[in-house]
């Protein structure tokens, strides 16, 4: 699977408004975007402690782990870099609004957790690509690179998810990329990596 496979799980393209917006705002969109590094190693390291039996997902999801950490201290390199302070963010309602609509029982638990990660690991891509294509050096490069890599995170994802509900995946993902793509879309009070445009004040 690849990028654009990516971006055929996303129910709605990323408008216009909030890529210029993030061009405009790359610095504080880059504190985000450590966090959000961060956030998905601590994802991945979760889901490894809810299901211990499963080797293939615990290997898979223990090298992404790893990977989403070489992530994060890449863009803390480029933050020093680039004269970025770290400043302490109040989160979006993208990850809180997502989690909220997750089973909490098995086994549909395991499915929605595994399908939100491709989800988020699909726009991702998505962002990255678009905004590889309008911001200055280094970080149309980095970008470029580190959509490549949450496009095949998206891939693994969704084989986990395949894997765990053969015949149960497809219909449950329509209902979350659905929801995935309204928080993405539409205006939201805060601005950050995967919320929608910014609202008027
Ligand atoms: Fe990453
Ligand atoms: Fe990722």
């Amino acid at each position: 699977m690849t990028e654009a496979a990516a971006r055929t799980i996303l129910r709605a393209p990323t408008p216009e408004a909030w890529v210029s917006s993030a061009v405009e705002r790359w610095r504080e969109l880059l504190v985000d975007h450590a966090n959000c590094e961060k956030k998905a190693a601590s994802t991945a390291l979760a889901l490894m402690f809810a299901y211990p039996e499963d080797h293939a997902l615990t290997l898979a999801l223990s090298r992404l782990a790893r990977e989403e950490l070489r992530h994060f201290e890449q863009v803390q390199r480029m933050m020093i870099m680039l004269g970025v302070a770290f400043e302490r963010q109040q989160p979006g309602r993208y990850a809180s609004g997502l989690r909220a609509l997750l089973r909490t029982s098995e086994p549909g638990r395991k499915l929605d957790l595994l399908l939100s990660g491709a989800l988020i690991e699909a726009r991702s891509a998505e962002r990255f690509r678009l905004l590889s294509g309008r911001l200055q050096q280094p970080l149309a490069d980095f970008y470029r690179q580190l959509e490549r890599s949450e496009a095949r995170h998206f891939e693994l994802y969704v084989n986990l998810a395949h894997t765990a509900a053969r015949d149960r995946w497809q219909e449950r993902l329509n209902v979350l990329a659905e929801a995935e793509a309204g928080l993405a879309i539409e205006p939201d009070p805060v601005f950050r990596f995967h919320s929608g445009p910014p609202a008027p004040p």
